[in-house]
């Protein structure tokens, strides 16, 4: 059987996430940062998670090639900030954005839900996306409430 791309979308929008904004330097040094709702926590020991990035993203070869990237988890005032990073010009996506380096030298982008700062630990292909997971170097948490994304739209907790 084959699957019809609206098909596939349209179950897939039936499964609930919270969204994180995934972050690397490029090579040039300049930090790039993007909205993904592809997050998944992968295994406790050691600690690892992975999210899933499209091969023709302009901020893919930074992921696949920096030595580590970070994952911020935005809350549920943060829909601006998961617009930003899916639609601003790359070179316009981290202003006024508060950055912060941890361990893996990758830009970390503060004041989400939890923040993880991570080694690359693998790329997988993914067919038209690299599975790229991390081994997580630090983490932060805080309390609040999630901003989600169900069926194509932000939603929250009620
Ligand atoms: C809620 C939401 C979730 C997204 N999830 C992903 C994702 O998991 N992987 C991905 O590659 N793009 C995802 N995108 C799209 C990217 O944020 C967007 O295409 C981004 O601009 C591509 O990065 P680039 O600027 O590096 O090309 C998502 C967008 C939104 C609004």
């Amino acid at each position: 059987m084959s699957i019809e791309k609206r098909a596939f979308r349209d179950a897939m929008g039936c499964f609930a996430t919270g969204i994180c904004v995934a972050s690397a330097s490029a090579a040039d040094g300049k930090p790039v940062g993007v909205t993904v709702n592809s997050f998944s926590s992968v295994s406790l020991d050691p600690p690892l998670v992975l999210f899933c990035i499209d091969r023709k993203a302009e901020s893919a070869p930074a992921f696949q090639q920096a030595a580590g990237f970070a994952l911020s988890i935005l809350a549920e005032d943060q829909k601006e900030i998961s617009a930003n990073f899916a639609v601003a010009p790359m070179a316009t996506r981290w202003d006024g954005m508060p950055m912060a380096i941890w361990e893996s030298g990758a830009p970390v982008l503060t004041g989400g839900l939890a923040t993880l700062d991570c080694a690359l630990h693998a790329v997988h292909d993914g067919g038209d996306h690299l599975i790229i997971v991390g081994r997580v170097l630090r983490l932060e948490s805080r309390a609040g409430s999630p901003l989600l994304y169900y069926r194509g739209a932000y939603t929250t907790l009620v």
